[in-house]
């Protein structure tokens, strides 16, 4: 994912002003007056802290400058510039504080803004987009971005902001009470401090930017490896998986190395430059002393502003570098923002008008990428009819189910509900209809009994158990030491995959929709709990217009219709007697699964099925 996100590469300032407008707009949503009420409090205490400590060096020098006196001093005054002394450094300390406290609340909201619109989009984007992604980089992704939020945020507020006021204002003082040499050599040191630490840290970006890919890459190849656990074994591949990992390590380590010793480079450039400037002003304020135009105390005071100007600099490579850092995480979670979803509603898209919900696909034609799939499919299920479609693996079964629940568009052609075009209406409505058991269930790690109130939200503890009495799952969780609590693993990993159907039905009952859709839903049970869950699911979908995607025949004999699917288009259709009678296609498809070793035969396909 991350070579087609990062963005191509236009100059600093106009993408700098974009950011700066999207952090704006996470941290201070519009309408939100008490945070700008905030923010601008913050930013009151950032000057009144950088003001206390404009005043103590001043009050340092004046000491000194008291003790040092020809005919001795009064020990009073010195009590009283002491305490002023005191009271300047404390009141920094505190406006410092106050600041920091006003504006955690500020950045971590901001923070919360950007990693759930972030969150939000990722559901939205289409079925294609994340299939196409890993899971692995993109969270990365995402919870890269939101630190980048906070750094940005924490950095401009702590360190970038009080060091431009900081700058300005002891040049300032320093003109004022000094002269303009000071100044201009202090502030010109600052300039040429950050313009060559900024220069250096650009060059030592690109070992960073390598860092971070290869991280990225190991991340994705170790959630990818270990999602992989299972297969990892049967294959006996561990090493290889390892190897995999140890290349990503690698490199990381590779590129890590060179960005420490790099460093040095930066550390050593950086202490010529500031002791080339305190040399320089220091030179200066002895040349005065000798002229009688400064004073010990003077000296001092000066000396004073240029430690405490120059300390803050030694982070200032640091913080370029994460700041830059942070703004491309930000790019690139703003890409995953940027990145427009497929399937997206008209605008003022009605909800669907749901009646009976009669579903209707007229010349449908549809490719994944440039593979054509579907051929010019047409068919009617009428309201509360049900209608199945067989077929070898590979023919674009699933895919109509995926086209009806519009996670893909048709490139041609026309799918209706109720009369109504799918992609005219709403989608959150199309899917409200539908109660889908796909082919393949994947469980939320936690309990199963959440797993099957996942169908609706909030359903009771009643309900779900019903459900689960109808799916002939409830006798198994009754078993289970947890019953209802019990963890289902990542993925479901710890469920059979007939126990994980059995659950996936349950939750699609417990959605009580207008419109069941059955993906081989019992592909992986015996023949047994296949008839009981059979019965079970006559009757839910009794009244319920229906499509069941069947693999064994004997489940869909008297479906009101069954349509034969063969390379993408429709091969034969009818009932079952009428089938038979055709003497084609499916004819042979049930004599092969019947022909009197309908046991022997089932037993077999279980095997594979579940494995
Ligand atoms: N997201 C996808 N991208 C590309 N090809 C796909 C995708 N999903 C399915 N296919 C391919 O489309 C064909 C039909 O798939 P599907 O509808 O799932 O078949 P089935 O009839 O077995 O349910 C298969 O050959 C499959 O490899
Ligand atoms: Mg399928």
């Amino acid at each position: 994912m991350s070579a087609e996100l990062e963005k191509p590469k236009t100059s600093m300032w106009p993408r700098f002003k974009l950011l700066a407008k999207e952090l704006y707009e996470f941290t201070a949503p519009k309408g939100d007056r008490r945070v700008r009420q905030r923010i601008a409090l913050a930013f009151a205490c950032l000057v009144a802290a950088k003001l206390s400590n404009l005043i103590t060096p001043l009050l340092y020098g004046a000491s000194v400058d008291l003790v040092n006196g020809e005919d001795g001093f009064s020990l009073t005054i010195l009590w009283y510039i002491l305490g002023g002394y005191a009271a300047a450094r404390l009141g920094q300390q505190i406006f410092a504080e106050a600041k920091q406290y006003l504006f955690a609340r500020v950045a971590q909201r901001a923070v919360r803004g950007a990693a759930m619109q972030a969150f939000r989009h990722l559901h939205k984007l289409s079925l294609k987009f994340h299939l196409d992604r890993q899971t692995g980089g993109m969270t990365r992704a995402v919870e890269r971005g939101a630190k980048g939020v906070e750094f940005l945020l924490t950095m401009a507020t702590f360190e970038i902001l009080p060091l431009l006021i900081e700058v300005l204002f002891v040049s300032a003082v320093l003109w004022y009470l000094f002269g303009a040499p000071y100044a201009i050599i202090t502030f010109f040191t600052v300039v040429l401090y950050a313009y060559f630490t900024m220069r250096v840290t650009e060059w030592r970006m690109a070992f960073r930017k390598r860092m971070n890919k290869a991280d990225e890459t190991a991340a994705t190849k170790a959630v990818d490896s270990l999602l992989n656990y299972e297969t990892v074994k049967y294959f006996n591949n561990e090493e290889n998986e390892a190897k995999r990992y140890d290349k990503a390590m690698r490199d990381y380590e590779d590129a890590a190395v060179l960005s420490r010793t790099s460093l040095a480079a930066v550390n050593v450039g950086q202490g010529a430059i500031i002791g080339l400037g305190l040399v320089l002003v220091m030179g200066f304020a002895g040349w005065d002393i000798q002229t009688g135009r400064m004073s010990v105390g003077d000296f001092v005071a000066v000396n004073t502003y240029l430690l405490q100007l120059y300390l803050p600099l030694n982070f200032l490579g640091y913080v370029y570098r994460e700041v830059r850092q942070s703004i491309i995480d930000l790019e690139r979670m703003l890409g995953l923002i940027d990145e427009e979803p497929d399937i997206i509603d008209k605008d003022n898209a009605p909800a669907l008008r749901l009646s009976k919900g009669a579903i209707r696909f007229e010349d449908v034609h549809f490719s994944y990428g440039n593979r054509p799939i579907l051929q010019g499919v047409s068919f009617d299920v009428p309201a509360g009819k049900r209608v199945a479609i067989v077929g070898p693996s590979g023919a674009g079964k699933s895919t109509i189910s995926r086209l009806l629940f519009r996670f893909y568009d048709p490139q041609k052609g026309r799918i209706l509900i109720d009369d109504q075009d799918v992609r005219d209406v709403r989608q959150e409505t199309v899917r409200a209809a539908i109660g889908v058991v796909p082919q393949d269930t994947v469980m939320f790690n936690a309990s199963i009994g959440y797993n099957i109130g996942y169908g609706h939200f909030g359903a009771d503890q009643n309900a779900i158990e019903k459900a689960a009495k109808l799916a002939a799952i409830d006798a198994f969780i009754h078993q289970l030491p947890e019953g209802y609590e019990a963890l289902v693993g990542e993925r479901g990993l710890k469920l059979s995959g007939g126990e994980k159907q059995r659950v996936a039905i349950a939750r699609a009952i417990l959605k009580q929709p207008t419109i069941f859709l059955f993906d081989e839903a019992t592909s992986a049970l015996d023949s047994r709990t296949e008839k009981d869950i059979q019965t079970a699911l006559d009757k839910v979908s009794k009244s319920q217009t229906t499509i069941v995607i069947a693999h064994r025949l004997s489940t869909i004999v008297d479906a009101d219709e069954i349509l034969v699917m063969n390379a993408g288009i429709i091969a034969e259709r009818g009932t079952h007697q009428e089938l038979l009678a055709q003497n084609g296609l499916y004819a042979v498809m049930w004599a092969r699964q019947s022909d009197g070793f309908i046991d022997k035969d089932e037993v077999a396909e279980e095997v594979l099925h579940i494995a």
